[in-house]
């Protein structure tokens, strides 16, 4: 177990508690400002606090964690009060124009559903992934991941962190048995293997694709430090992404995929074995670091670990999670828990912006809640976007 991880799993629940109240269910801001976090700022036609954007989920995934680590009502309660909203924003279809359907539904609707049974989450949950359908292109055979569909600068375009949420779809095919959620998931993430995965196993944050003819064109950043150069985010998403998506496809490319962002992230790693917020800085750079790549990279490195058939290899990446883990809870915890705080501080949202850098985030919380809880809990535990094993 790592070590620490005891008091920083009584730290995480006593500020999830003192949050419930803090929120009452509002929604906090993408990420904290001064380590606090802000009530959701108004957008996309939505009020102050209000269910937009696409890191709400997190917030009642990590009341879902936290009831399942502890048993507590007060936590059970509040996430599948959450859950309710977002059965409404999905009927509602209130700004679900991108991609991040996988990240809002998975974490609060099938988790509600698959730890509670809730028949209207399960339901609503579908809806969602039906929707996300509409973004599916052909010939190309990718999700377009942001803005109208025939906006010219955003047609054919896709991302890493898409691979979060295709598992939406797996899940989706599991319920109905409609085999085409299964296919797009299969052509979506081998579109990724085969072209956002660089030769020297780095990746590209964002790909094009020519909408109308299918064929892949370029390369290119929208959080990262340069269109060549690697967003520790994004690589993060591929050793967690390509695993899980290996798990539920089979298809080998994408374990080689999970495999080579592993090597490429953990041989970029600083000397405290947290990413600065891209992998092209190093200690000489003063530029900060971004933690939620950390916790994002641990439970890929858990996954990973999980899917590999040679058990040095997955002792290998058992022992670098354990590494960033162990340096994510002594630095890079708040010092004591407060109203309105994070579980995990110094993150970078979005560095080119100058948006939430050096600041708690909801998915680097979200993450570092469920690393604790992959230790923590029963082995046979797995995370709500990962959908048991086809037979
Ligand atoms: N999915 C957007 C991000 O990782 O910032």
């Amino acid at each position: 177990m790592t070590t620490g991880l005891e008091p920083a799993l009584d730290d995480a629940l006593a500020t999830l508690r003192a949050n419930i109240a803090v929120f009452d269910g509002s929604y906090p801001d993408d990420t904290t400002a001064a380590n606090v976090y802000p009530l959701r700022k108004a957008q996309n036609g939505i009020a102050l606090g209000g269910n937009s954007g696409w890191t709400t989920g997190f917030w009642p995934g990590m009341y879902w964690l936290a009831w399942e680590l502890t048993g507590d009502e007060q936590f059970r309660a509040n996430a599948a009060r959450y859950a309710e909203d977002f059965a409404r924003r999905v009927r509602a279809e209130e700004d679900l124009d991108h991609h991040d359907l996988g990240f809002l539904f998975s974490l609060s609707l099938v988790a509600s559903w698959r730890l509670t049974g809730n028949g209207d989450s399960r339901d609503a949950a579908l809806e969602a992934a039906h929707i996300l359908t509409r973004r599916f292109l052909e010939p190309a055979g990718i999700i377009q991941a942001w803005g109208d569909l025939n906006d010219p600068a955003q047609r054919g375009r896709t991302i890493i962190d898409s691979l979060m949420n295709t598992p939406l779809w797996t899940w989706a095919a599991q319920e109905t048995g409609d085999e085409r959620f299964t296919e797009m998931v299969r052509r979506h993430t081998e579109q990724l293997a085969l072209h956002i995965l660089r030769e020297d196993d780095s990746t590209f944050h964002t790909f094009y694709w020519d909408a109308e003819s299918g064929e892949p064109l370029r390369g290119g950043t929208e959080q990262g430090a340069a269109d060549g150069s690697c967003w520790a985010r994004g690589q993060a998403w591929g050793i967690y992404g390509f695993a899980m998506n290996y798990r539920h496809t089979g298809n080998r490319l994408l374990l080689d995929a999970s495999r080579r962002c592993a090597g490429y992230f953990l041989a970029h790693l600083p000397d405290d074995s947290v990413p600065y917020w891209d992998l092209i800085f190093g200690d000489e750079s003063g530029e900060p670091r971004d933690s939620s790549s950390g916790a994002i990279a641990v439970c890929g490195l858990d996954e990973l670990a999980s899917v590999v058939d040679d058990p040095e290899e997955a002792a290998r990446y058992r022992a670098a999670a354990e590494t960033i883990m162990s340096s994510l809870v002594e630095h890079y915890t708040p010092s004591e828990p407060a109203d309105g705080a994070a579980l995990l501080v110094h993150s970078v949202y979005d560095r080119p912006k100058s948006v939430g850098v050096d600041e708690g985030s909801l998915w680097g919380d979200y993450f570092f809640l469920e690393a604790i809880a992959r230790r923590a809990l029963p082995s046979e535990w797995r995370p709500y976007w990962e959908a048991p094993k086809k037979n």
